[in-house]
């Protein structure tokens, strides 16, 4: 049964039981985290973390979970209480994996997607790490992106790869959030609510320039829509909103603006789920169903981040890279 749309806009919310967790901890902290350039090492490790996931997950919860990644499932969960490294190190400010963390809560992020979907990342944004490291970074605090401080407006992720090969999703994870920063989450089905039918057919319009994130070290735009409809009339979304632009040259460029201005003024208007990520706590969510962004924030604050599609195949097809990659060059997919 397909959720209302009351459902699908409402955040659903799950905590793993206290007694879940020890057993999971204690395995998963056995777990070496595997060097950049060993995929067999990786594979071992995601199976690994899938058999802990399987095993401590109650049925509850592996239900949502489930739920979650099945084609009309809810567009974003939260996971709370999950295993988390008994000790941290200070949060990384060159954005780099220290090498001293133990791999609890690589290993629970894994767990939570592998054994429905699959990890996907680019050589191109943090060095091509399965599980990305969200902390301010020294000298780049002042970028609205994952390594600032500033407020980061409502957006989606990679909205300059075609959809096939953008995120499908993301997965993030708390570890440390000594200010209790919100991440604030705003599904699409909302924005489409609030916008008047003339915004949502220029938002549908390919009449937009998305130009590559500060976090992706290559310099390309595509132009596209904002918004449209899949093979099965399900609307989307991928837009960097304080980045997006009118395509260059374009004949519609004044629609383009106007309809630029509308959403980043409609989207000021619109109150955004506020979720505050503890230790612990996975937020996972459809990057082309739900926007994301943040607060500024003082104090230590340290998320992970995974992205996850539902098959490499097309992306491997496509780069022609072989059958165990999972990192690939975004230069090469647009
Ligand atoms: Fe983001």
């Amino acid at each position: 049964m397909q959720p209302s749309l009351l459902q699908r806009m409402s955040l659903q919310r799950l905590r793993l039981p206290d007694a879940a967790k020890p057993a999971w901890l204690r395995e998963a902290s056995a777990l070496v985290y595997p060097g950049p350039n060993d995929p067999a090492a990786w594979r071992a490790f995601v199976d690994a973390s899938v058999r802990f996931a399987k095993r401590h997950l109650p049925a509850e919860v592996a239900d949502a979970l489930a739920g979650f990644y099945a084609p009309d499932g809810p567009d974003a969960l939260l996971i709370e209480n999950l295993p988390v490294d008994p000790i941290l190190p200070a949060p990384p400010s060159d954005g780099k994996r220290p090498a001293s963390k133990a791999a609890v809560s690589e290993s629970v992020i894994a767990g939570l997607i592998e054994q429905h979907a699959a990890i996907v990342t680019y050589s191109n944004e943090k060095a091509g790490a399965p599980i990305h490291e969200i902390t301010p970074v020294e000298g780049l605090e002042h970028q609205v992106s994952s390594t600032g401080r500033v407020p980061f407006a409502c957006h989606t992720d990679a909205a300059f790869l075609a959809p096939r090969f953008s995120p499908r999703g993301l997965l993030l994870f708390g570890l440390l959030n000594e200010p209790n920063a919100h991440t604030a989450v705003l599904p699409l089905d909302r924005i489409l609510e609030a916008a008047t039918p003339a915004l949502v057919r220029s938002l549908e319009q390919p009449i937009f320039r998305h130009p590559s994130p500060s976090s992706f070290e290559v310099a390309a735009a595509v132009v596209g829509p904002i918004v449209w409809r899949d093979s099965r009339g399900i609307a989307r979304i991928a837009v960097q909103t304080h980045a997006v632009q009118p395509a260059v040259g374009e004949a519609h460029g004044e629609e383009a603006r106007g309809a630029i201005a509308q959403l980043r003024a409609l989207l000021d208007t619109l109150e955004t789920e506020r979720v505050v990520l503890r230790p612990g706590d996975a937020l996972l969510f459809k990057n082309d169903r739900v926007l994301h962004g943040r607060d500024a924030f003082t104090g230590e604050r340290w998320l992970q981040r995974a992205y996850f599609t539902d098959s490499l195949a097309p992306f491997r097809e496509h780069a022609g890279a072989p059958e165990d990659a999972f990192v690939f060059d975004a230069a090469r997919l647009l």
